[in-house]
């Protein structure tokens, strides 16, 4: 029954654009929390896309990828400022004009709330043509000449030099999934997780012509320097705490260990005794005298899909959640961060938001969307009982709630409070997980999408 009732609201989901499927819309609910919940968010479309792939259902994927790229060039002046060519939208709508004429229009964050600039959408969507072509193998899209240009050009844009330190890339804060103000500014751990897919993507698809041997070098240099950044300074485990407990602080010069100068003072008091041993994961985010050390899933679980984690830090992952499997999965799966922002630090880092309130929302809520990626890096763990554990109930109970976007509380016991019903991500990616867990041909499908380490 919940099987059968996600594919209805995927399929009544799908937006048509002259008679052709070009994505789905986020929500199908009648009474939305926001008007443009109608369009087709490009993140959103992901785990769709990824069902339909592996069920061999291409033509809208493909598409959604040569509608997108040419919506760049829709891209407007925003506060007088003209940005590169290499950003893709956050979301579009199919409009019809006047003469019954169809046209997609595509927002660039210019009408999101707060105006955010979706840095995820390029990447995503890169993911997507990777997977469409490993899986279709119709290379001919990949070799279009019009879409190689696109890929230069987002490199441009994702290389481009600012005034990194660092082989991470710096974003604006509400840039993904996570798109208000929540502290997430800087190096965000989702962002370097799409970042590291999107280079070893790159690598692969980008032609070997004069003109690109040396981004391909600058790829080559660049997917090395991030990986080896990550594994070292995002990875928290007993060990690490230890020497970041006993880190000497104000250190000039070379000898340096503590080089992001991190004063011990500033590890959270709830970290001790959450990390229990043989448990690990990668911190939410880096930066001068800076770790936050929340915990995201949505990062740490890409992270495990791209192998930017190492397959002991997959392991520690996995035994973390077995470890916190109250908090982090909770009543309905999974917890989008952990833990919340309260009282003055909720003031401080959300802009005193009340959609964003603790353990709500972006702030410690759960999002039913978050289980595709977790029984994916569950089973390439080698962790099916808890791919089978999470899955258990899961349809059920996001049917008898009429498919809510996100739960409320610290178990995510409670249907978040401004949560749109009949949301379609939540829908798809119960299909996604249901699949990859119980369907083996489209478990090997989705395989050939992943990257060997
Ligand atoms: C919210 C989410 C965002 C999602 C959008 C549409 O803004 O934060 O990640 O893409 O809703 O569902």
């Amino acid at each position: 029954m919940p099987y059968q009732s996600a594919e209805e609201i995927l399929n009544d989901s799908i937006l048509y654009y002259r008679g052709e499927p070009v994505g789905t819309r986020a929500a199908c609910d009648p009474k939305l929390s926001a008007p443009n919940y109608e369009e087709c968010f490009i993140r959103d479309f992901v785990p769709g896309a990824l069902l339909f792939l592996t069920r061999g259902d291409y033509p809208i994927v493909r598409n959604f990828l040569w509608r997108v790229m040419e919506m760049r060039a829709q891209q407007p002046v925003m506060s007088g400022h003209m940005r590169a060519t290499g950003l893709m939208p956050a979301s579009f709508r199919v409009v019809t004009e006047a003469d019954g004429e169809e046209r997609l229009l595509a927002d660039f964050g210019e009408l999101a709330i707060g105006r955010v600039a979706p840095v995820d959408s390029a990447m995503w969507w890169l993911f997507l043509l990777w997977c469409y072509v490993r899986v279709s193998g119709d290379q001919v899209l990949a070799d279009d000449p019009r879409i190689q240009e696109c890929i230069v050009q987002t490199l441009n844009l994702y290389l481009k030099e600012s005034f990194e330190s660092s082989p991470t890339m710096l974003v604006p804060d509400g840039s993904f999934m996570i798109d208000r103000r929540m502290g997430v500014y800087g190096h965000p751990l989702e962002i370097q997780a799409l970042f590291y897919g999107t280079l070893r993507i790159a690598q692969q698809l980008l032609h070997q012509t004069p003109e690109t041997a040396r981004l391909q070098e600058i790829l080559h240099s660049r997917v090395n320097a991030l990986r080896s950044y990550v594994r070292l300074y995002y990875r928290m485990d007993r060990q690490r705490l230890n020497e970041i407990h006993r880190y000497q602080s104000e250190e000039f010069g070379y000898d340096a260990k503590n080089l992001l100068n991190v004063y011990p003072e500033s590890i959270p008091e709830w970290i001790d005794d959450w990390l229990t041993p043989g448990s690990g994961y990668l911190v939410g985010n880096l930066g001068p005298s800076l770790i936050d050390f929340r915990f995201f899933a949505q990062g740490n679980l890409l992270a495990v899909l791209f192998r930017l984690a190492t397959e002991e830090e997959a392991q520690e992952l996995m035994r973390l959640y077995e470890a916190h499997w109250d908090t982090l999965i909770g009543e309905v799966p999974l917890k989008i961060c952990y833990p919340a922002v309260t009282r003055k630090a909720w003031e401080f880092v959300t802009g005193s938001d009340p959609k964003n309130v603790a353990w709500s929302y972006h702030n410690g809520g759960n999002w039913p969307v978050l289980i595709w990626p977790f029984v994916a890096a569950a089973r390439l763990a080698g962790r099916e009982d808890l791919a089978e554990r999470v899955l258990a109930g899961f349809g059920e109970r996001l049917l008898n709630d009429r498919w809510p976007e996100y739960y409320d509380g610290h178990r995510g016991s409670l249907i978040g409070r401004r949560a749109n019903f009949l949301q379609v991500w939540s829908a798809s990616g119960f299909l996604l997980a249901h699949d990859l867990l119980y369907h083996p041909q489209r478990w090997k499908t989705f395989q050939k999408m992943l990257f060997e380490d």
